[in-house]
């Protein structure tokens, strides 16, 4: 049933390729337009919309964490995420020209079906991005976009997670493809690539070899930290969070400029720091500035895990160990970049002796509040 992995976890990781282009697969027309078939909102629903709210917990947030980045680059309409413990709670400003998505896996979260409850109340049109058909989130939506990710047994999230990127991806180019705001040979010109990942990310993993061995390696250090800038942020977030919940080690992901504003005293000689450096291309300045961040923190001692795009062999000066990914456009990296970071949790904590499958405390429904 592992299909020959050790665990449920590497098979879904080795899964995501395929999860990716099965979430994919029907929305794309020949020309490029995107089709959004489950989504009961009319155009004019989506047209209307002046400001979004994404909402959801743990993983599925950090999906939202980069879709507040594509959405409001490409839709040009404001942005908010939160998380859905808090969101309820600070009386948020909601009427019916909001658009909220919410993302759940398991499309049973509570905390995510409690904010999906209170926008509805205060008339905003709800679009889910849901793992599973039929659960609670998506049947209280006005529309769902489901993710073809196939289940997923392990409990951390691992294909769900990439497949809510696309989702993510897709509605954001519908909105701005709707809405005029973008070219429809703009628009082809992403999906395009979007249709290349799978392919990206199948190579991308058959060289995994070194993070495997960099795993046992760090299997005994005290802390972790990630670090990353723009769509790098939440993917630092997300490897931070798969180290604690699988490995049970202290972990804690960065905004890379946010180092200097205090946790940069966190650093000691050795300190592991996994530093996600954006792509050169287009916004070169964001990956000069991350550059700068990882001297920084080498300047104090830090062992510098370097994830970055092929062909900036200029990083290579400043990494202990270079993993180079695919090039993507920027906005599509966290499709890339978060792979390694899984792989690098699962190996930790497999060396550690846990069961990374079914890590202690954890439950992969959360369905109380
Ligand atoms: C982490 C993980 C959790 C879930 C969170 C939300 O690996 O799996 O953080 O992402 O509990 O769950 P869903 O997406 O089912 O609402």
């Amino acid at each position: 049933e592992k299909g020959g992995y050790d665990y449920f976890m590497l098979k879904e990781i080795a899964e995501q390729p395929q999860a990716i282009a099965d979430t994919l697969l029907g929305r794309l027309s020949e020309r490029g337009d995107i089709v959004l078939d489950e989504v009961r909102l009319t155009d004019q629903d989506l047209r209307d919309v002046d400001k979004v709210f994404i909402v959801a917990c743990g993983t599925s947030y950090h999906a939202g964490m980069v879709a507040k980045y594509a959405i409001e680059h490409w839709v040009r309409i404001p942005c908010e995420v939160e998380l859905a413990s808090e969101f309820r709670y600070r009386d948020p400003i909601l009427d019916r020209s909001t658009l909220m998505i919410v993302i759940s896996q398991s499309g049973e979260t509570m905390d995510t079906l409690m904010a999906l409850r209170h926008a509805k109340e205060q008339k905003a049109r709800v679009l889910a991005i849901c793992n599973t058909n039929g659960s609670t989130i998506p049947r209280e939506s006005d529309a769902v976009l489901y993710t073809h990710g196939g289940p997923e047994i392990a409990v951390a999230s691992t294909k769900a997670f990439v497949t809510q990127l696309v989702a993510c991806y897709l509605i954001g180019l519908h909105l701005a493809q709707i809405r005029g705001v973008m070219y429809a040979d703009e628009v082809a010109a992403v999906v395009s690539r979007l249709r290349r990942t799978p392919d990206n990310l199948r190579e991308l993993l058959t060289r995994m070899e070194d993070v495997r061995e960099l795993a046992r390696d760090l299997k005994t250090a005290s802390t972790i930290l990630f670090i990353g800038r723009h769509v790098g942020f939440p993917v630092a977030l997300e490897g931070a969070l798969k180290l604690k919940e699988l490995a049970y080690m202290h972990a804690e992901g960065f905004a890379a400029g946010e180092l200097k504003h205090g946790p940069i005293a966190l650093i000691d000689k050795g300190t592991p720091v996994v530093c996600v450096v954006p792509s050169p291309a287009g916004r070169g300045v964001l990956r000069d500035k991350v550059v700068s961040n990882i001297q920084e923190v080498r300047a104090r001692g830090a062992r510098t895990i370097v994830i970055a795009e092929e062909g900036d062999d200029e990083v290579a000066a400043y990494a202990d160990h270079l993993i180079l990914v695919p090039r993507t456009p920027t906005l599509l990296a966290p499709l890339m970049t978060a792979v390694p970071l899984q792989i690098l949790a699962c190996e930790i904590a497999a060396a550690r002796g846990h069961d990374v499958d079914q890590p202690r405390n954890l439950a992969k429904s959360v369905t109380v509040e």
